[in-house]
């Protein structure tokens, strides 16, 4: 018996580091995936990665893009015939700059793909959910959606955001037996935190990585199955009772 038998999942962000290690965990789990995200080609090599046959299909989509949500919601339902649980996940860390230096459209651009991309999708899956009698909706935010971060402003504001969204949408949705959480990752080594530490300092990005180290109990930065992990337990019936709550995978980080 696998964790999540029956259910049809969308990830988003599903050729990134913690989309394509939630979608080998779903699928391995017995879940059959829509893998979305912007390239296709990255997609496909992802997909082919997971050897999921018929249980894995991909749609490439900008989650901003309203037009290309309902592709894909239509896409999952043409593929398997409903959705149970959606993992709302694609995100940007945006341009790493003092607040008051950044431009109005990297600013817009980061609350397009992280707020409006959640929105959109809750939106659209959440109908569909309620026609199968209900469903469990994550989306990931960050500990960057609990306390502020210096130069990652728009990130930070969109991923508090987030958390609104996700209690709001947990009341509004409670009565249809739909689950709504955040998960909140702090440092997980892959691209995006490549990307920060190479934009704070672009000539020492490993004393960026030193600092973030510091501020975690752990002592390292989380691997990207250990947000899986999180994302496959509340996809599962395991995370029946909880909705509109946060779940950090950051050891320890937000204790300080
Ligand atoms: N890496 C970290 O340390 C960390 C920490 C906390 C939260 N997060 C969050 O985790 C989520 C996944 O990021 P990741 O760490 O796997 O980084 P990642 O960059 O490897 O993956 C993000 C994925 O989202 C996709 N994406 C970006 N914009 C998109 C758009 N408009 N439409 C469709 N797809 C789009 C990218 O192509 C990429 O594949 C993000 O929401 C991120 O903010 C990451």
């Amino acid at each position: 018996m696998g964790r999540l038998d029956d259910k049809i999942a969308i990830i988003t962000g599903a050729a990134g580091g913690i989309g394509r290690a939630a979608a080998h965990r779903f699928l391995e789990e017995g879940a059959r995936v829509l893998m979305v995200d912007l390239d296709r080609d990255a997609l496909e090599d992802a997909a082919d990665a997971m050897d999921g046959g018929d249980d894995v299909a991909i749609a490439a989509a900008d989650v901003s893009d309203p037009d290309a949500v309902r592709r894909y919601v239509a896409a999952c339902m043409d593929a398997f015939g409903g959705i149970d649980v959606l993992f709302a996940n694609a995100g940007i860390e945006g341009t790493f700059s003092p607040l008051t230096e950044l431009s109005y459209e990297d600013f817009d651009r980061v609350q397009r793909v992280n707020l409006h991309g959640a929105w959109l999708a809750l939106k659209h899956t959440a109908p569909k959910m309620i026609e199968r009698g209900g469903g469990s909706i994550i989306i990931t935010s960050s500990v960057a959606g609990m306390v502020g971060s210096a130069g990652l402003g728009a990130y930070v504001a969109s991923k508090h955001a987030v958390v609104g969204l996700a209690q709001t949408a947990a009341q509004e949705l409670a009565e249809h037996n739909i689950r709504v959480n955040t998960i909140n990752p702090g440092p997980i080594a892959n691209r995006m935190m490549d990307s920060i530490e190479e934009q704070a300092n672009p000539d020492a990005p490993q004393s960026v990585q030193d600092q973030y180290l510091q501020m975690v109990p752990m002592q390292r930065y989380g691997h990207n199955e250990e947000v899986a992990d999180m994302a496959l337990f509340l996809a599962s019936d395991e995370s029946s009772y909880s909705t509109g709550s946060l779940f950090v995978v950051d050891g320890g980080l937000t204790s300080m």
